[in-house]
């Protein structure tokens, strides 16, 4: 299950081979379940239609199959993500279009977390609860009710490799954590960079902190590097649900409305206090 596919997906990106089996996984295991009218995934280019003799309902299911693909091969913890939006009226053959929903039109959105313990991390717009896989039972307990994001952290995530090409804002939010105590935040930060962003919005749903992959040179051409369906919106609907904030620098994530099913956008999630600050920079 290690390595590469030897394809690309419709983003250009080269899958790899548990990126195709988890994307197929998924569409196997809800096709058949009579609750939804189509589906929608990071690794398929086009809407996933229900087939023929499956019965059909009314929700649209989005999701990133394996989130942290370059973590794979080293053993570090990767992901699933996942967005439920209800299909518009009349959706028999839903298309493009009706996926084409703000983040705050999503019912639920979750992730699972396969690390030292399987986690499924699950909001319905009425908190963020957290279950763990016990193996032995077969089944998820309900072990996190409730999760928060205190609203105050000392700790960020960044790939701090792009810098030289970050926007200003990004540039002085980062480096006035970086100066530390004796700096103008008067405070000393800590750093995390998971590369899956499963696993680094598990920690700030965990303990707080901000995670950022804000537009830059090198991926503006895309408006950013990560997903607005599949990755930002499930995000920002738990991270919000559990009292913090989620924006693009710019604008709420939630309330972006999208154009393509692939779109992509700076995201900035986390700890309140400090999304509002890095945003407050983009206004300046
Ligand atoms: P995916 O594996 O689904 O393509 O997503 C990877 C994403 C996200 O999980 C992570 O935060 C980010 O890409 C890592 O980017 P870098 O490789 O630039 O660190
Ligand atoms: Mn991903
Ligand atoms: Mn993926």
């Amino acid at each position: 299950m290690l390595g590469e596919a030897g394809s690309d997906n419709i983003q250009g990106e080269a899958q790899k081979k548990l990126d195709v089996i988890a994307n197929e996984i998924l569409i196997q295991a809800n096709e058949w379940g009579g609750h939804l009218a189509g589906m929608a995934s990071e690794e398929v280019d086009t809407v996933q239609a229900i087939p023929r003799e499956f019965p059909k309902g009314g929700y649209l299911l989005l999701f990133d199959p394996l989130d942290g693909s370059s973590n794979i091969d080293v053993n570090v913890s990767v992901g699933t993500i996942f967005s439920v939006l209800r299909c518009p009226d009349g959706c028999a053959e839903p298309t493009e279009a009706d996926f084409l929903q703000p983040g705050s039109a999503q019912v639920a959105a979750g992730y699972a977390v396969y690390g030292p313990s399987t986690q499924l991390i699950l909001t319905v717009g009425e908190g963020v609860h957290g279950f763990t896989l016990d193996r032995e039972m077969g089944s998820f307990v309900y072990t996190h009710p409730f999760m928060t994001v205190p609203a105050d952290t000392q700790e960020y995530a960044i790939n701090s490799s792009n810098a030289r090409f970050w926007e200003a804002p990004i540039k002085r939010y980062v480096g006035e954590m970086q100066e530390g105590k004796h700096g103008p935040r008067g405070k000393d930060f800590n750093m995390r960079w998971v590369a899956s962003m499963v696993a680094d919005v598990h920690r700030i749903l965990t303990r707080g902190g901000v995670f950022m992959y804000p537009i830059d040179e090198k991926c503006r051409d895309r408006g950013g590097k990560l997903r607005l369906m599949y990755e930002a919106n499930p995000m920002a609907l738990l991270i919000e649900q559990a009292g913090g904030a989620a924006s693009t620098g710019r604008e709420r994530i939630l309330d972006v409305v999208p154009t393509k099913l692939h779109q992509r956008v700076p995201v900035i999630l986390g700890s309140r206090n400090e999304v509002e600050r890095a945003a407050a920079y983009h206004r300046e």
